[in-house]
């Protein structure tokens, strides 16, 4: 029995290919790779000593999807598979409905031709849009999002409480992710991508290898410690771990089940570039510039539902994040091209 990864190319895809491989899960991948590349998986092949069945096709595509449920015998899917970036969600929503959305639905219908059940879903701390409160609870209200983007992970959210609401063969785990940064401790696997980053770790791991010359603070009245931006930042290995962990306890689990992966500690921009520049060893330059469209003041997690729930913790600091991410971005200047 294996189990299905989609995006499993991807950065958090990656990175869970290899906590799945090293618990002992056998692993299927289909990835379109419209944002990652095939040399991810190569790495994750050479660093498990484990080969991957892959396929390159899109979730959208129920043939494709036949064909891999057909050749292997998938008992739970773990669906990374999407589009991700704000900004681009508000210029073609519909590619990005089209993907989550229709994409998810697509996938779920394979997966009842074959009789599986057991989907693990990657949502976002996004679906809370502006929290009245921090930390945030798994029982806060949802749906108040800013984007197509978010709006597209609370609609799958939605359908899939609804579908399971239906029919009680269903096993769905949703997992909102908070922050992700980091990189596996290897170096060899990490976040690579395509264009300007929008992501704050990755533009300021640009800036340290010279890519970019510095790093914008979008903002620095925020009602905030520092009047910078707080989020909650995860090591992507805890984040990995958190699905090991999610699809183990709910194995054999019919029903609905929901959980913030998060650290639980807010992490101001400022704290994050500093951080950065003691890992790589040099002041790196930022200005700072107005507020970003659609953030928010402060975002951090309540994780105690998953760490009694799940027997998981994220255990990672913030000095081994920014640690990770140089060594990979310093070894890997251009990513996967290097
Ligand atoms: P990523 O872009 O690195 O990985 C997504 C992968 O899915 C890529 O490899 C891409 O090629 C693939 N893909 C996209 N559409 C596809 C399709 N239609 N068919 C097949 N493959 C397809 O992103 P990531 O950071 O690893 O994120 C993984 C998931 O987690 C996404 O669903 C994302 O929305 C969600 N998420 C990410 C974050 C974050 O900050 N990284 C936060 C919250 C939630
Ligand atoms: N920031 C900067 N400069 C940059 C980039 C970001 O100052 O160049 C700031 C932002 O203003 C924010 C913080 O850094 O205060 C974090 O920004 P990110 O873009 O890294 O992350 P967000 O919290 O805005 O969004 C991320 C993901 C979303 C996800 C959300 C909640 O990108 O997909 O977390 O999980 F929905």
């Amino acid at each position: 029995m294996s189990i299905l990864i989609t995006g499993g190319a991807g950065y958090i895809g990656s990175h869970t290919c290899i906590e799945l491989l090293e618990s002992g899960f056998d692993i299927v991948v289909v990835d379109n790779l419209c944002n990652s590349s095939r040399e991810a998986m190569k790495r994750v092949e050479a660093l498990t000593g484990k080969s991957i069945p892959f396929y390159e096709a899109d979730i959208r595509n129920p043939e494709a999807m036949t064909e891999v449920f057909k050749a292997h015998q998938i008992e739970a899917v773990i669906h990374f598979a999407g589009l991700k970036a704000v900004g681009e969600s508000t210029r073609i929503p519909r590619t990005y409905y089209d993907n989550n959305v229709t994409g998810t639905l697509k996938l779920v219908e394979v997966m009842e031709q074959f009789n599986v059940h057991h989907l693990v879903f990657s949502s976002s701390a996004t679906v809370y849009g502006d929290p009245a409160i921090v930390p945030i609870t798994e029982d806060m209200p949802t749906g108040a999002t800013t984007n197509p983007y978010g709006r597209s992970k609370y609609i799958v959210e939605e359908m899939l409480k609804d579908i399971s609401a239906s029919d009680n063969k269903w096993n769905f785990t949703l997992l909102r992710y908070f922050n992700p940064v980091g990189s596996h401790e290897s170096g060899q696997i990490g976040e690579d991508p395509k264009g300007i980053p929008n992501n704050l770790m990755p533009f300021i791991a640009q800036v340290a290898v010279g890519k970019r010359e510095q790093l914008s603070v979008f903002g620095d009245d925020y009602d905030t410690k520092d009047g910078t931006g707080v989020r909650d930042y995860i090591h992507v290995v805890d984040l990995a771990q958190g699905h090991v962990a999610a699809v183990k306890t709910h194995q054999q689990d019919a029903g609905l089940h929901i959980y913030n992966l998060g650290s639980g500690t807010g992490s101001s921009v400022l704290e994050m570039l500093q951080a950065f520049e003691k890992s790589c060893g040099k002041s790196l330059p930022y200005s700072i510039q107005p507020r970003r469209p659609g953030d928010i003041a402060e975002c951090y997690a309540d994780p105690s539902f998953a760490e009694k729930a799940l027997s998981w913790k994220a255990s990672r600091t913030v000095e081994t994040m920014t640690d990770d991410t140089w060594r990979w971005q310093s070894g890997n200047p251009n990513g996967y091209e290097s």
